[in-house]
């Protein structure tokens, strides 16, 4: 019989119990998955992305399935992060898990009125969302350049008392230079990838799926840029990694944490299968033990050279 894997990890001095995550945008605040199985068996969750003030998203069709994917044009539909605080965030707190705050802004100055009260209201830690390629201002705007996602960076860490992770795009040339500006602006930790900007076409009316043309594809045919972008991310800066891109067993989330990460997130497998992160987080621990490995977190970064 396989020995017992030691499962905790640590994300930025946040300790997870196990390292998989509820990726932001796929798991709401956790009330629908709640009712499948106690939230506490998971290391932590991503909340649905915030913004200062409630937004109602983008106007439908907003989702289309693709091959071995998803493609998602929400628009950052969430409630206000007043009401996060006041109806999410105590019944989060019920259970023994991390909570992340997962947050967009219009100017860097929201991103920081935001990180204030998300301090004070006792999250975990926060996710800068610099990578949302679904809305006008903001989003990707500042994922992009590096003076950019370094202003916002800076401002968020000024007003915050918990850790803060930026959550980058796969949307860029260059991801390393992106990672190597953060982290100069003081980022604690990184999260990556958000999703890869695509579209598809209804050849019958000859329009585009989604009514805003465009969308951000998750799932498992992104997982080899996640692995990749981890990897390169990782080696060139310091900073702890939450991976996350199209993982669904446990086989992808021990390639992200061989790559680089040390921790990972489910993200639209949560929507096929809401027990996806708990058969993740198993099969994860399954392949440590197979190894012989004391403790998952001897994965991480431990991909072998050619
Ligand atoms: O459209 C959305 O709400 C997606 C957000 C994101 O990808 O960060």
């Amino acid at each position: 019989m396989p020995k017992q894997v030691d499962l905790s990890v640590e994300l930025a001095g946040v300790k997870l119990k196990n390292p998989v995550v509820a990726a932001s945008g796929t798991f709401g605040f956790g009330r629908e998955y709640g009712q499948f199985y106690d939230l506490s068996q998971l290391g932590g969750i991503c909340c649905k992305g915030l913004t200062l003030h409630r937004r109602e998203g983008n106007p439908p069709p907003r989702i289309a399935e693709t091959p071995m994917g998803i493609l998602n044009s929400v628009g950052l539909q969430n409630p206000g992060v007043e009401d996060f605080i006041s109806q999410e965030l105590p019944e989060l707190r019920r259970h023994d898990l991390a909570v992340i705050a997962n947050i967009s802004g219009d100017t860097p100055e929201e991103y920081g009125i935001m990180c204030r009260l998300l301090s004070a209201a006792g999250v975990d830690m926060i996710e800068v969302n610099i990578s949302c390629p679904n809305v006008k201002a903001g989003g990707l705007a500042y994922g992009t350049r590096p003076e950019l996602a370094a202003e916002v960076t800076q401002v968020a860490k000024a007003h915050s008392t918990v850790p803060v992770m930026v959550k980058l795009s796969p949307n860029v040339t260059d991801i390393v230079q992106i990672a190597k500006a953060v982290e100069e602006a003081g980022a604690d930790a990184l999260s990556l990838i958000n999703t890869l900007r695509g579209m598809r076409i209804d050849v019958n009316t000859r329009r585009p799926i989604l009514k805003r043309n465009t969308g951000g594809l998750s799932g498992p045919a992104v997982l080899p840029v996640a692995v990749r972008m981890v990897w390169e991310v990782s080696c060139a800066v310091k900073l702890p990694i939450l991976g996350m891109g199209g993982v669904s067993k446990g086989e992808d989330a021990a390639q992200l944490m061989l790559a680089g990460a040390s921790a990972v997130a489910v993200g639209a497998a949560c929507f096929a299968d809401p027990y996806a992160p708990l058969k993740v987080r198993d099969g994860l621990a399954e392949i440590a033990a197979v190894q012989g490995l004391d403790r998952v977190s001897a994965l991480t970064g431990a991909v072998m050279p050619w």
